[in-house]
């Protein structure tokens, strides 16, 4: 009765050690923690925004609520400085990236030890080009001179984590070559070093080749920068959902596709849409990188960030990308394999996703087996509402309908499925 379903597992696992990816040993679960870019962007007025510019008071600030606030509890530990750190030229002898001496006058090394006596790692911001997005010093000099290897051991010394390398001001078809070297360079650099690369975000429509990208970052943008707002949110999903079949191939313990920054908190998305963005990302195993200001965030925004038990579910051990296997009329359902594994069923993670602008909340009704194709007979599924502090809602066999009322513009309820057999819960009440 399994047998279809251990076939596909079988596939799937033989697929995906085919399937060469960098291996560094680093973040075999998505990474998690806090990235400036979307809230801060290149904000280097200091003198107008003492608590708001690109500076090392900015990032210990965050350090700060990270521990003090319980998000690094629930597993948010990396502290990701984004572009504009730098002074705007390389040191002129050593030829090294230089902190900027006004925003961090104790530099990077400092801030290092500062978030790494916090018990938080530090990730840091390069370019592949000749320049940043925001205009500071690239990997390569206008005269073609690589400083990977300089960057590289820089970075080392400072006790810097994690390295995103953008990809502005360069060839897109020279990234080929180019994101590697530094993937080298950091290899060699004596530091473990998380590499996220932004290379196939500037191949958007060009057939990205993945398997390349998989063997050499631990994760990688590969779609436009994440705003404000629901409508970008909306992007991203339909973006994920047209490639899904070729993201989910190269996704899995140490090489994440990467959807962009958490946003949740600020002030583009509603409560739902909140949620919303939470339960994707989770579905996704993406990285989950808040950009939000930690120092004056809602209570509830706050509840939806630590929620262990979607958390759980980005952080399951397999990483497997959930798919969509249901859009129509704006209504969406998406499904994740998870474990534990119980006589070879997995656990599930299904988002019901209603993205109609009016009317009331909807009831939506799906038969189980028309979502999880091959879905075994036998177990029965118990149904946990991950929202409600993960309450048991059901106990349905295969060919019964999941049915819940999702409200309208980007709201979700999520779910959590555990396969539970008659033979254990009898064993159950024996003991
Ligand atoms: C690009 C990236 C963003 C951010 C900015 C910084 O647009 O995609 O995430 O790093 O550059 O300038």
């Amino acid at each position: 009765m399994h047998i279809l379903l251990q076939i596909v597992t079988i596939i799937w696992l033989i697929d995906l050690k085919l399937v060469k990816t960098l291996d560094n040993g680093l973040v075999r679960t998505p990474p998690m923690g806090w990235m400036s870019w979307e809230r801060f962007a290149c904000n280097i007025d200091c003198d107008n925004y003492p608590n708001e510019c690109i500076s090392e008071q900015l990032y210990k600030d965050i350090a700060d609520r990270l521990v003090a606030d319980g998000y690094k509890e629930v597993g948010y530990n990396y502290v990701n400085i984004d572009d504009c750190w730098t002074e705007m030229t390389r040191d002129p002898v050593t030829k090294r990236l230089v902190a900027n001496h006004k925003r961090f006058p104790n530099g990077i090394k400092a801030l290092a030890d500062y978030v790494h006596s916090k018990g938080l790692l530090l990730g840091i911001y390069g370019d592949v080009g000749t320049k940043t997005c925001g205009g500071y010093p690239g990997a390569r000099g206008e005269d073609g001179t690589d400083y990977d290897t300089i960057d590289a051991q820089t970075y080392a010394e400072w006790g810097v984590d994690s390295l995103k390398l953008d990809g502005c001001y360069a060839d897109t078809k020279n990234m080929t070559n180019m994101y590697p070297e530094m993937s080298r360079a950091l290899n060699s650099s004596g530091r473990a070093i998380v590499y996220a690369c932004s290379w196939p975000a500037y191949q958007i429509g060009q057939n990205p080749d993945y398997r390349r990208i998989a063997q050499y970052c631990n994760y990688w943008r590969n779609f436009d920068d994440i705003m404000d707002s629901w409508t970008s949110v909306t992007s991203i999903i339909d973006f994920y959902a047209k490639y899904q079949d070729v993201l989910v191939k190269y996704h899995g313990p140490g090489a994440w596709n990467d959807p962009d920054m958490l946003i949740i908190g600020n002030f583009g998305l509603s409560l739902e849409q909140s949620r919303a963005q939470m339960a994707l990302w989770a579905i996704w195993s993406a990285p989950l990188l808040m950009s939000n200001d930690l120092r004056s965030i809602g209570g509830q925004y706050k509840e939806i960030l630590q929620n262990r038990d979607i958390i759980a579910v980005n952080q399951d051990k397999l990483g497997i990308l959930g798919t969509r296997v249901h859009s129509k009329s704006g209504i969406e359902v998406w499904v994740k394999p998870m474990t534990p594994i119980v006589k070879g069923v997995n656990t599930y993670a299904i988002v019901y996703l209603n993205r109609v602008v009016l009317g009331t909340p909807l009831i939506i009704s799906f038969k189980l087996s028309s979502l999880i194709a091959g879905l075994p007979s036998e177990p029965l599924y118990n149904v946990y509402d991950l929202y409600d502090n993960s309450k048991l809602i059901g106990k349905l066999s295969n060919d019964q309908n999941l049915t819940l009322k999702v409200n309208t513009s980007g709201s979700v309820r999520m779910v959590k499925l555990t396969p539970v057999f008659k033979s254990d819960e009898i064993e159950n009440d024996l003991n």
